[in-house]
């Protein structure tokens, strides 16, 4: 059964009537821009097709009420007195109920079943899905226009204040603002968003490594202080605001690592730009090319690749129906993305699976995504 007509269902069988909403927010996967949305940058990920749903009516009174079908859970707060349930899934609907009350929007009550197919943990957002899936079903209470940048803010609020995770902004605002058949390139600065066609005739495949690292691991926080010690170097507010020729100029200035850390940042900009280019004139062959520049400069220069990545992105890469593949996510394990021929997609799958297991002895989920709409109420 999908996971819309599980929440609907257990929804009625819990309530004894139908829901008042039914809303879904998607997890992400990110073409191409990584590590640049807390540097001000450009990001281009995709809304995919797996999502959290929530199954839902509005509750006389100020408390909150989520059946956790995943988990087989129930969480109840009131609105007035949000406290930390720290470790849980009901961490992240409490954070975000915290956080748009801190953001001034008003609150009403509401109760509800929750499933979502987002895997956990996998580097898809799944807690973004669920933030942003947990925002939309408190806009849907209370009748408020739908404001993408806004939600998304207050799920970054939630996850950094709240669940203490110093995450950016991109994969709120992708579950918040995605668009059916496109990616969408994102100003991390303005929050300004332009939706991007998929190239015709191209599929895009996660391919899960099997490998798992958290983010609230010290690495990802040294990274972006490594980043803002480059940008206060150049006197400015972020990394997004240094060129490529202004960074080569100052190579000799600059510590080799802050320099190698900021090199990726900047390029990866450059190649996020472009690669919005290649998609609207179709050029998918050169899109594919700054995919593996993309991975190329995660590892060398950022280096937040691992052993495993790498691998994967080498076996997709060697595929013929493969025209560029790298890692996607904040790194260390999680996912890599590749962009390969519709028509070769299935058998790139079963191949580049067979060939990860067996270099690797692990076993990977491929997975061949369509790209859906953000967050949305769908009955
Ligand atoms: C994680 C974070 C994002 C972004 C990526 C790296 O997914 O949640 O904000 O920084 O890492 O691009």
């Amino acid at each position: 059964m999908t996971v819309d007509r599980q929440v609907v269902q257990a929804f009625e069988e819990r309530f004894g009537a139908a829901p008042a909403f039914v809303v879904r927010a998607p997890g992400r996967v990110n073409l191409i821009g990584e590590h640049t949305d807390y540097n001000d940058g450009f990001v281009l990920p995709l809304a995919i097709d797996r999502a959290a749903w929530i199954a839902l009516r509005p509750a006389a009174g100020r408390a909150v009420t989520v059946h956790s079908l995943d988990f087989g859970e129930v969480d109840t707060f009131d609105l007035d007195r949000v406290a930390p349930q720290p470790g849980s899934w009901a961490n992240y609907v409490r954070g975000v109920a915290w956080a748009l009350q801190q953001r001034g929007h008003a609150l009403a009550g509401w109760e509800g079943v929750l499933a979502g197919d987002v895997p956990l943990g996998a580097g898809l957002s799944s807690s973004a899905a669920l933030e942003m899936a947990v925002a939309r079903a408190f806009a849907a209470v209370g009748d408020w226009p739908w404001d993408p940048p806004a939600m998304a803010l207050s799920g970054q609020m939630a996850e950094n204040k709240w669940v203490g995770v110093n995450t950016g902004i991109m994969d709120q605002m992708i579950s918040a603002a995605g668009v059916a058949g496109h990616a969408l390139l994102i100003d991390c600065r303005s929050l300004e968003t332009t939706s991007i066609p998929l190239p015709a005739g191209y599929a895009v495949v996660v391919l899960d490594t099997a490998t798992r690292r958290g983010l609230a691991g010290s690495a990802y926080n040294e990274r972006r202080s490594q980043c803002e010690a480059a940008a206060r170097h150049f006197g400015v507010k972020a990394l997004r605001d240094v060129s490529v020729s202004q960074l080569e100029a100052a190579q000799a200035d600059l510590d080799p690592l802050i320099y190698r850390r900021a090199r990726h940042v900047v390029t990866e900009n450059a190649r996020v730009l472009q690669a919005c280019d290649e998609m609207r004139t179709g050029n998918a062959l050169e899109l594919g090319r700054l995919l593996d520049a993309s991975h190329a400069s995660l590892r060398d220069d950022f280096q937040v690749s691992s052993r495993e990545l790498d691998a994967f992105v080498e076996i997709a890469a060697a595929h013929g129906a493969c025209v560029g593949a790298r890692m996607t996510g904040a790194g260390f394990g999680g996912c890599a993305v590749a962009l390969v021929e519709d028509e070769g997609s299935p058998a790139f799958a079963r191949s580049v699976a067979a060939g990860y297991m067996a270099r690797t002895g692990l076993s990977p989920r491929v997975y061949v995504c369509r790209a859906t709409n953000g967050a949305e109420i769908v009955a």
